[in-house]
């Protein structure tokens, strides 16, 4: 059940992965998909707006998908409703038997009001062996204290067992790919800490600006947006200790012991450790893009950033003394979202000639998207007479081995909500460990002060460059393959 059936990430997302699990035979066929949204209308307008949307999810050009859209589309019903009153959940109540799913793409303002009126009305019963799931897609909470309200409120109504907090990063292969690259392969597990690595970089740049978002966008910024949830996703694989097993509670454990270990910073340490920018106006490519402050639904004296850069600590013994320097930023020159391990030098460098000269680190590259990979910089002898050392890439492409393009990752969290598997999913406690790790940037922006302004098509404002020069590092070089 859809709540939210006729909004962007139904059609954008959650259609088109229902119609990939079809395809391959993931759903049964006796399930139903119950769309629920505030437009008036009936099935055949749920339908037939999905395939207005974008033929090339309902088959065009696919035959394959195309036959999987034949056969999901009857089995789309609609029902129009107001999420905040009884009716809507009277009416489900009296139908619904078996298995059911709540997935709740609407604007956060609804999830606690759902969630309590699906309970109210037995909706989140568990009875003669069937479940009752609710998914919430993000963004969960505001700050600190709203998400441990929101939680509160939900978990005195269900279970922690039954509730999928969503993060899209984690249907990314990618991104699961990181406890595979780590706990997978004896060489790299055994230098993943402060021993053997300088410091870690986490990127997540978009070339997107803000465009048609911007009621969305003004309240929340880049902070809010992309780091308590994808970059902290990105940061806690990378960063966790091995699980005990990979069972959903064992990953979850460490994963929320990450979070809780990031050093909670006094304000002038957030100041001092935080670049904040907003775009102004200027071009990328042929796109003419608005100062951010122009932007529709946008106030003109808005303070919203649309680019965040954050040097964090994580106080253990794995990562005593190792920076993470985290960014994200919309309008910026490229699309480039990595995870950048950089190695310490070599102890003394041995070479004729070279003795003490500085060489290049090794590093790993895991490139998230686009162009999927990792890449390893290794230092090798340049062919020839005499000793001279020279960086060599490694490389590893996905493309060139596997067909991921065709999936949105919808998919993989979709099935695994249907056969009960949490561990791609967000926990509470988590969550709240997220939001308390950035609260302190929160808090002090809020004191005052405007975000540094950077052009459309540049890699940020010079600040962040600087927060990095400082430790006498430079940001990875955003690639444009
Ligand atoms: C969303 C944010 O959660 O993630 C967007 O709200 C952002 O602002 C998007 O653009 C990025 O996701 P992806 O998968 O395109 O990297």
């Amino acid at each position: 059940m859809i709540f939210g059936a006729t909004g962007d990430l139904t059609r954008r997302l959650l259609v088109p992965a229902l119609i990939n699990m079809e395809r391959e035979g993931l759903i049964h066929p006796s399930s139903t998909v119950l769309g629920i949204g505030k437009d008036a209308g009936d099935d055949e307008m749920l339908r037939a707006g999905l395939e207005s949307f974008s033929a090339g999810h309902f088959g065009e050009g696919d035959a394959q998908r195309g036959e999987a859209w034949a056969r999901l589309r009857p089995r789309l019903r609609y029902r129009a409703g107001d999420f905040t009153a009884d009716e809507i959940y009277t009416q489900i109540a009296a139908e619904l038997t078996g298995n059911a799913v709540f997935y709740l793409a609407v604007p956060p303002r609804f999830f606690g009001d759902i969630v309590e009126k699906l309970a109210d009305h037995g909706l989140t019963t568990e009875a003669d062996g069937a479940f009752r799931r609710i998914a919430i897609e993000k963004p969960f909470g505001h700050d600190a204290a709203s998400a441990k309200a929101l939680n509160t409120r939900i978990l005195s109504r269900v279970a922690e067992t039954q509730v999928y907090r969503i993060d899209h990063f984690l249907g990314k292969e990618t991104v699961q790919n990181i406890m595979t690259l780590r706990f997978a392969n004896m060489m790299i597990e055994k230098l993943w800490n402060s021993d053997s690595i300088d410091h870690i970089q986490i990127t997540a740049a978009e070339t997107v600006d803000v465009g048609t978002r911007g009621s969305f966008y003004d309240g929340t910024g880049a902070l809010r947006d992309m780091v308590p949830n994808h970059l902290f996703q990105l940061l806690s694989m990378v960063a966790m200790e091995p699980p005990i097993s990979f069972d959903a509670e064992a990953v979850r454990d460490e994963k929320a012991k990450v979070l809780r270990a990031i050093r909670i910073y006094e304000p002038e340490e957030a100041a001092a450790n935080s670049v904040r920018g907003v775009y102004t106006a200027g071009t990328i490519g042929d796109r003419t893009i608005p100062a951010y402050t122009e932007t529709a639904d946008v106030k003109p004296d808005s303070t919203t950033e649309t680019y965040v850069a954050l040097k964090l600590m994580i106080d253990t013994w794995r990562w005593a003394g190792v920076p993470f320097y985290l960014r994200t930023g919309k309008a910026l020159t490229v699309r480039d979202t990595e995870v950048i391990v950089t190695f310490k030098p070599v102890p003394f460098a041995q070479f004729p000639r070279l003795r003490n000269a500085h060489l290049p680190p090794n590093r790993i590259v895991i490139q998230i998207q686009p162009d999927e990979g990792i890449s390893l910089d290794m230092l090798i002898k340049r062919p020839g007479i005499g000793v001279a050392v020279e960086p060599a890439v490694m490389d590893f492409r996905y493309a060139g081995l596997f067909d991921i393009g065709r999936l949105n990752g919808y998919e993989t969290l979709i099935y695994d909500i249907l056969t009960g598997d949490q561990t791609l999913f967000q926990r509470a406690d988590a969550v709240e460990a997220g939001w308390r790790a950035v609260q302190p940037f929160l808090d002090r922006w809020a004191e005052g002060g405007s975000p540094e302004p950077y052009a459309p098509g540049s890699l940020g404002p010079d600040a962040a460059a600087d927060l990095l020069a400082r430790d006498g590092l430079a940001w990875h070089d955003l690639v444009t393959r």
